[in-house]
């Protein structure tokens, strides 16, 4: 079984479609999380992890535990929120600790990473991609990312009017005319990216020959 997780509060959003096509694409069984339908808290920095490898706190992280040892790979999904990876990814990576210690659960085993930004999908993936590989020895084998130019300036009710918003700062003056006339253009959906959705088909084959 592969983990598939994603970070993103959008249910069936681009991120989601984007991890479940990178899913698909292994032809593994698979199960999807999505992290904002669970409570999961902070680490409360106690380390009583360190002995028998679980978290004290009964949370939604505690039936992860074993499935997160037992998936043959992981399928992680971020989204890009200030310019970082979203809060609830982090929560979620920072929770993984108690597999960590020792004898690291996750050495070795092969995750694809996944991210989605308004602007720049980058910076989510890097900050998933240095967690799990420099904190959890995880051997990261691919990204596929998408920009969908869907930053939140465009649901707000501001858009272009607002000073500090994406569209005022970023686009270009006819953009920014078209979004006040109600133009939705700018939502992109990343099935109507060949290269994107080509991406993430090749991140599930590669995903699938590094389980072997
Ligand atoms: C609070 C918030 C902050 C955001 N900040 C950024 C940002 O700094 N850079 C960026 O590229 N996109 C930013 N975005 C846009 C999201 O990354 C974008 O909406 C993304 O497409 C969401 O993907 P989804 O529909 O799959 O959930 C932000 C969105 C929200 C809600």
């Amino acid at each position: 079984m592969l983990a598939v997780v994603h970070s993103s509060p959008q249910k069936n959003g681009n991120l989601e479609r984007m991890v479940v096509r990178t899913a698909e694409a292994t032809g593994y069984d698979y199960r999807l999380i999505r992290l904002a339908d669970l409570k999961i808290g902070a680490c409360n920095g106690c380390i009583r992890c360190a002995h028998g490898k679980r978290c004290v706190q009964q949370d939604d992280m505690a039936p992860l535990y074993n499935e997160l040892e037992s998936a043959v790979g992981l399928i992680m999904g971020g989204v890009n929120y200030n310019g970082r990876v979203n809060a609830t990814a982090h929560l979620f990576l920072e929770r993984l600790y108690p597999l960590y210690h020792r004898n690291p659960a996750f050495r070795d085993k092969p995750a694809a990473v996944v991210a989605v930004g308004g602007e720049a999908p980058d910076p989510a993936a890097s900050d998933i991609i240095e967690y799990l590989r420099d904190i959890y020895f995880f051997r990261i084998i691919g990204t596929a990312l998408f920009t969908s130019d869907n930053p939140p300036c465009l649901t707000c009710g501001y858009g272009a009017t607002c000073p500090v918003g994406i569209p005022a700062l970023h686009w270009t003056r006819e953009d920014c005319e078209a979004l006040k006339h109600g133009h939705g253009s700018r939502f992109r959906c990343f099935e109507n990216d060949p290269e994107t959705a080509r991406a993430c088909e090749r991140l599930g084959t590669t995903l699938r020959k590094s389980i072997g």
